[in-house]
């Protein structure tokens, strides 16, 4: 079989990485891929939005199924147009990636489907909004409703900077027309956690669950990123939270699914805050998370390529996932001043020195090759994962790896995971 996958970072990689260990897979190409990507798939420079090329590409090349990465094509509606030419994808039509898409939508759906989330109003203009914000007071929660690459949630603390999100993103724009609804919200506590299932539209199998990093400096100082580093499983959510969750969440998405007439199709990723008074949703993404990813499969022992095909043909009720029962550490390696501006093409050492470590991967996001070395291209450049047989090996195996790393004005996080092991050692 001919595979291709979409997207151009270290979730694809990793995608590109299992989908490689399928008996089935003949052949992976992947658009347009990376400096790692190109050592087990053919790259091909398509970007991943330009959904008119990928078609023709599927079609021209007789692709059997894609595998969409990022979110940008799926609300964009790739899946619609892949099907329309006959083609299998794996990720969700655009109904389904509204759920992403429009942060607004996703709110509406929760609260009409009873799932647990934060207290919420809607806005379409600047003045409705500072004057809800006045009343209810801090901290409180302002989101613009459109994709905003990770970047259009602003938890404030002060009600001067919750005008002042209001105003980045309402008049400043800062998020073009992503912003012209925003969300003013309740303030969760608690500790949060990823939880990602396939879905194929009768089904919901949920993955192991994970835990991203989202900002750039250790203790979660700093901006945020798109994810400094992820581990799986996540110690807080334990067998009773998961029955929760899957009641409470993913059933009853399920149920909207049906009822909304969304046939959805792909991976569904939850992001809970675990608070005193039970699991509540944040948001919603339509796809895999970057770079739970990373821990996620390669704790997964089952055949991706079958669960991909059982997720397109409806028949994920016949899969049972098995998992490696060994924790897994991802710390990613970042180009210095991410996410801010920073500077690329720095030589990258030291990568064959983390082959000969067992158990470990070195996932590539924003690398490219030439003549044999690789070189940054990218925010994040790498994400170095790590399985042990438990939770702190898997962190020092992880370091491990990141030490025999080099290249100018390198970042990364030093307690990715520390987290993990507070809570096993809370229980
Ligand atoms: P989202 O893109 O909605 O997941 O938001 C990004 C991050 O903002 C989340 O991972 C949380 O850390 C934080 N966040 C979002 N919504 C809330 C909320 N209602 N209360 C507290 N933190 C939140
Ligand atoms: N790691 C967060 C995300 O993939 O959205």
């Amino acid at each position: 079989m001919k595979i291709l996958v979409i997207g151009s970072g270290g979730r694809e990689h990793a995608l590109v990485w299992k989908l490689s260990k399928s008996s089935g897979v003949s052949k992976l190409f992947c658009a347009p891929g990376n400096g790692g990507i190109a050592s087990l798939a053919d790259c091909v420079n398509i970007k991943a939005d330009n959904i008119a090329q990928l078609t023709a590409f599927a079609l021209k090349n007789g692709i059997d199924y894609t595998v969409v990465g990022p979110e940008v094509p799926l609300t964009a509606g790739i899946s619609d147009e892949f099907e329309k030419n006959g083609l299998k994808i794996f990720g969700p039509v655009k109904n389904g990636a509204r759920l992403e898409g429009s942060k607004v939508f996703s709110k509406e759906f929760m609260r009409k489907y009873n799932i647990p989330t934060a207290d919420f109003k809607v806005f379409t203009d600047v003045s409705s909004a500072l004057g809800y914000i006045n009343k209810k007071g801090v901290p409180i929660v302002i989101k613009a409703d459109g994709l905003a690459a990770g970047k259009g949630v602003f938890v404030c603390n002060s009600a001067d900077e919750a005008r002042k999100s209001v105003r980045l993103i309402m008049e400043q724009k800062i998020f073009g027309d992503a912003g012209d609804k925003i969300i003013v919200e309740e303030c969760l506590e608690g500790e949060e956690a990823s939880i990602l299932a396939f879905c194929d539209g009768e089904t919901i199998t949920i993955m192991e669950s994970s835990q991203d990093h989202k900002r750039i400096d250790d203790e979660d100082k700093g901006p945020n990123t798109g994810g400094m580093g992820a581990y799986s499983p996540a110690p807080v959510v334990n067998g009773k939270l998961i029955g929760q969750i899957r009641e409470e969440i993913f059933d009853r998405i399920l149920a909207g699914f049906k009822k909304e007439a969304i046939d959805y199709k792909g991976v569904l990723y939850a992001g809970i805050m675990v608070t005193d008074k039970g699991p509540k949703a944040l948001e919603f993404n339509v796809r895999f998370g970057d770079p739970e990813t990373q821990p996620i499969l390669m704790r997964l022992k089952t055949d991706l390529m079958d669960i991909i095909k059982a997720v397109t043909s409806g028949n994920l009720k016949d899969i049972k996932l098995e998992w490696n029962e060994n924790p897994a550490v991802c710390v990613v390696i970042a180009s210095g001043g991410y996410p801010g501006k920073y500077s690329k093409d720095y030589e990258i050492r030291g990568l064959d020195k983390t082959a000969e470590l067992e158990n470990l991967f070195v996932f590539h996001a924003g690398t490219n090759i030439k003549n044999e070395k690789f070189y940054t291209s990218g925010g994040r450049v790498l994400g170095v994962t790590a399985m042990a047989n438990d939770i702190k090996k898997a962190i020092d195996k992880a370091y491990m790896g990141v030490r025999c790393i080099y290249f100018r004005d390198a970042h990364f996080r030093k307690d990715i995971g520390a987290r993990a092991i507070k809570t096993v050692n809370r229980e």
